[in-house]
């Protein structure tokens, strides 16, 4: 499974990303709007870091308006993914696009039905949230196996099941599982992943006894 950073906050990404386990990034605009910044600048600095793809996500609702600001997002860098709402419009844009070149990303999705629409409008990739679907009491890593069955059923869908809205280390595992392509992380929880208490007690117990040997390894 790629892992994507869910992001925009260079520092963090620029950390995270010296590991060379960063496979892309995702914004929305409530993350653009975290760092009070251009959101052109952000992208451009993003997109230098990060070669894999970087999903920068529209903020018009009609589909001609969707279509100029993917022109204009499109200039900033060729790994730029456009970011779409899962509407009519958003749909109809991304079937637009798709057809033009360009790749995208189908946002905001909840159901089964609103993804297989998506990968029939011909989105490079589809964003389930499951944490959003488990804040309202939903299974969300449920998604993720029911659009990941549905679609290996069509060899004609290309569409990456990006598992988004990913908020623990239980998540992550639950959507590896389900088949997901891709998870995209917030940092904190990048963090998280690797952490276990035993692994901390085990550590301090090798140093300790390593010191009492007075040996160094040169
Ligand atoms: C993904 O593309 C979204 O930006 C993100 O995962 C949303 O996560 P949230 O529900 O924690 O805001």
């Amino acid at each position: 499974m790629k892992i994507y950073i869910d992001s925009s906050d260079i520092k963090e990404i620029k950390n995270i990303n010296k590991t060379n386990m960063v496979d892309g990034i995702t914004t929305n605009p409530s993350l653009i709007a975290k760092q009070n910044k251009n959101i052109k600048l952000i992208l451009k600095e993003i997109c230098q870091e990060v070669k894999g793809p970087v999903s920068a996500e529209v903020a018009a609702i009609s589909i001609d308006d969707m279509i100029k600001e993917a022109r204009i997002l499109k200039r900033i860098a060729k790994n730029i993914v456009i970011k779409l709402p899962l509407t009519f419009d958003g749909l109809n844009a991304c079937s637009i696009l798709s057809r033009k070149g360009y790749q995208t990303n189908v946002t905001l999705c909840f159901s089964a039905s609103q993804a297989l629409l998506a990968a029939k409008a011909g989105a490079t990739f589809i964003s389930p949230f499951i944490g959003r679907l488990d804040d309202i009491g939903e299974n969300g890593s449920q998604l993720i196996f029911d659009i990941k069955k549905m679609f290996d059923n069509y060899k004609e869908i290309k569409t990456k099941i990006l598992a988004a809205s990913i908020r623990s280390a239980e998540h992550f595992c639950e959507v590896a599982k389900a088949g997901a392509d891709i998870a995209t992380i917030p940092p904190k929880l990048f963090h998280n992943l690797y952490k276990h208490d035993l692994t901390d007690k085990g550590l301090k117990a090798f140093l300790d006894d390593w010191q009492n040997t007075n040996q160094k390894i040169e």
